[in-house]
């Protein structure tokens, strides 16, 4: 087992003034599972790559453990890689494919057997093993990909959306099983996906990349709870959090026909750059619905306190329904997500009054993006 340290690593690829991977900074602990999230090319697989030595890297370090990997062959880094595509042998049994590297390197057949049928087991294939891939449905063939990777014992797995050849359903329940594993297993894990929901359910750590940048690196709690930036607020849950620019005023800000009170910190902070709106981020559970003619606490008592949404559409999942809707702000139009009660959702169509719930909004900068409050 050992830790990975990525030390400023930079990855400019030839013809390209702009690196893919830009000073990344990550320490990853001793038995982690950490995941790397971001959007299509923010340089996610780039950066595995050069963990595994199937990159070169243009600018500081890596290492594994004690040893600095920057520019060892991948063969001499002790890691296994599983892939998106499994790039199993067509021709060879599942066994054979899963003890190969172990043959490559020498080890004797009966050790090689011994170790492909405990890897069987713990991916439930024993009776698989005999055959060929083409013979595995797509969930069997990502195992048998996982077994190649766990004969090898390696210091530390890497693994590229390894799920995203999967069926949704089967998505679900991989996941599952592969968290598991490395839990039980122990191995130090960099596990690389787009979908944030994979991220915030395998991983002890997550590291959300952006343009070859790292936004942050947080366990998925305070991820969900105290994103740093306005793309990570943006980028992690589902459905998103509302993320709307609103006017400064004493003691808070002006949301709809309320004042929601933000920290004189934060506002200090915001008017020191100069700026006289804040971005304020709500995520869809933390409304609170204003009920029908509540006008407490409402800057004008001709109409209800906080933000009018026009209801376009209404998703209903049983427990809850989600509202898409519209609210005017500045004159613009924004959408808005709002989370209800599944038993009693609003009519398309109609007004919903909205206030944020206290202590659950989140602060940014409308002008770096930076978040103000803590
Ligand atoms: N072999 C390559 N040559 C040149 N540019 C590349 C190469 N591989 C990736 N890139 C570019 O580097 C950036 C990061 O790519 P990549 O690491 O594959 O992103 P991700 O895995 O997050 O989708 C992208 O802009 C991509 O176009
Ligand atoms: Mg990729």
């Amino acid at each position: 087992m050992a830790t990975v340290s990525f030390d400023k690593a930079t990855r400019v690829y030839p013809g390209s003034t702009k690196p893919a991977v830009d000073q990344l900074e990550l320490d990853v602990a001793d038995g982690e599972f950490l995941v790397l999230v971001g959007p299509s090319g923010c340089g996610k697989s780039t950066s595995l790559r050069m963990l595994a030595g199937l990159e070169d890297v243009n600018g500081g370090a890596i290492r594994i453990g004690e040893r600095d990997v920057t520019h060892l062959p991948p063969k001499d880094r002790d890691i296994a890689m599983v892939f998106q595509n499994y790039a199993l042998y067509p021709h060879m049994t599942v066994a054979d494919n899963m003890g190969f590297a172990l043959k490559i390197a020498g080890v004797n057949k009966a050790d090689i057997r011994k170790k492909v049928e405990e890897a069987g087991k713990i991916l439930d294939l024993t009776e698989y093993l005999d055959r060929k891939p083409k013979a595995l449905s797509g969930g069997q063939r990502q195992r048998v990909a996982m077994g190649r990777a766990i004969v090898r014992e390696p210091q530390v797995f890497l693994m590229d959306e390894p799920l995203s050849n999967l069926d949704a359903k089967l998505r679900v329940s991989t996941r599952t099983q592969i968290a598991s594993l490395q839990r039980r297993l122990g191995i130090t894990t960099v596990y690389v996906t787009h979908d944030q929901v994979e991220a915030m359910t395998m991983g002890d750590r997550v590291a959300v990349l952006k343009d070859g940048l790292l936004q942050q690196v947080d366990s998925p709690r305070n991820m969900y709870d105290r994103p740093k930036n306005l793309f990570v607020a943006g980028f992690i849950g589902s459905p998103a959090m509302n993320l709307v620019e609103v006017p400064i005023t004493d003691g808070g800000v002006k949301f709809g026909n309320s004042v929601v009170p933000v920290s004189r910190e934060a506002l200090a902070a915001a008017s020191e750059k100069g700026d006289k709106t804040v971005t304020v981020g709500v995520r869809p559970e933390h409304f609170d619905v204003v009920e029908e003619g509540g006008t407490a606490g409402a800057l004008s008592k001709d109409a209800p306190a906080g933000l009018a949404v026009t209801v376009n559409v209404v998703e209903e999942l049983g427990a809850d329904g989600y509202v898409y809707g519209t609210a005017e702000l500045d004159k613009e139009q924004k959408e808005i997500v709002v989370r209800v009660n599944g038993r009693a959702v609003p009519d398309k169509g109609s007004t919903l009054h909205v206030v944020p719930r206290a202590g659950e909004t989140h602060v940014f900068s409308t002008s770096t993006g930076e978040r103000l409050t803590d």
